[in-house]
């Protein structure tokens, strides 16, 4: 790999910053400096980058607790994204493994390795999304029962079955988590102030899909939190923005998908 790439996947700088400081002989491979951007250097090679040791690790993988408010994508020349929330290092190739909406929180995989983002993703492979959820209105046995067929939406999509676990289902809307927005505010007011506790899993992953799920039996998703995507479930003690990184055992487990 060219020496200025290296640096760059390892958040050294943008390439051409690199370019400049390499070429002014801020780079030593192997303890001699090298002016070259685009000398060859490998894994097995020691990089030094102003005077510091530059390791070079080719995939990452993070955890990251997402708060409401941010963006699932990699870079927004205005809006903060899930990857703007990973802060200790600044490599360019990070992106986020699927996506949840700015309102929704929890578990979010954050890495730079397609393949494996790809085996999470891919529809083939219907990996078990945990969700919990805050809904208008009652939910009944009935719902239960028509998201363990395979709900139709009202423009004709096919959801697969998806299993749903009713936590409580009389909440006054008093007892509402002050998280809620004022959207949700309005929602209840068309429920006569009632909403539901549930679980839900779902094993595909359609734009807003367990919003529209809800919508098809009458009712508005008022909080929505992702607890577990597969093997992968949300480290209690990471909190709201917070983010660690996935541990071996976790790797291992997410590799055998
Ligand atoms: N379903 C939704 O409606 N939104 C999400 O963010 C995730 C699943």
């Amino acid at each position: 790999m060219r020496l200025d790439k290296f640096l760059a996947d390892m958040g050294c700088g943008t390439r051409s910053e690199l370019k400049k400081e390499i070429r002014k002989g801020n780079a030593c491979v192997n303890g001699i400096p090298v002016n070259d951007p685009g000398s060859q250097v490998s894994s097995s090679d020691t990089v030094t980058f102003k005077g510091y040791p530059v390791g070079y690790e080719e995939f990452v993988y993070y955890m990251l607790n997402k708060p409401a408010g941010v963006i699932s994508a990699s870079e927004d020349s205005r809006e903060t994204t899930v990857v703007d929330l990973i802060t200790e290092q600044k490599r360019r190739d990070l992106f986020p493994v699927g996506r949840l909406d700015r309102d929704t929180e929890g578990l979010l995989i954050i890495t730079n390795d397609g393949e494996m983002a790809h085996r999470l993703l891919s529809p083939r492979h219907h990996v078990d999304k945990l969700y919990r959820a805050v809904v208008s209105g009652r939910v009944s046995d009935a719902d239960v029962r028509a998201f363990a067929e395979g709900l139709i939406l009202p423009d004709g999509l096919k959801c697969l079955p998806a299993d749903l676990k009713i936590l409580s289902s009389d909440n006054p809307a008093d007892s509402l988590p002050d998280l809620l927005s004022d959207d949700a505010d309005d929602a209840l007011c068309d429920t006569e102030g009632v909403s539901s506790a549930v679980e839900i899993i779902i094993r595909e992953g359609k734009f807003h899909q367990i919003k529209r799920m809800f919508r098809a039996v009458g009712k508005e998703v008022l909080y929505l939190e992702r607890l577990s995507m597969g093997p992968i479930r949300l480290d209690p003690d990471l909190a709201r923005g917070a983010y660690r990184r996935l541990s071996d055992k976790e790797l291992r487990v997410l590799k055998e998908i």
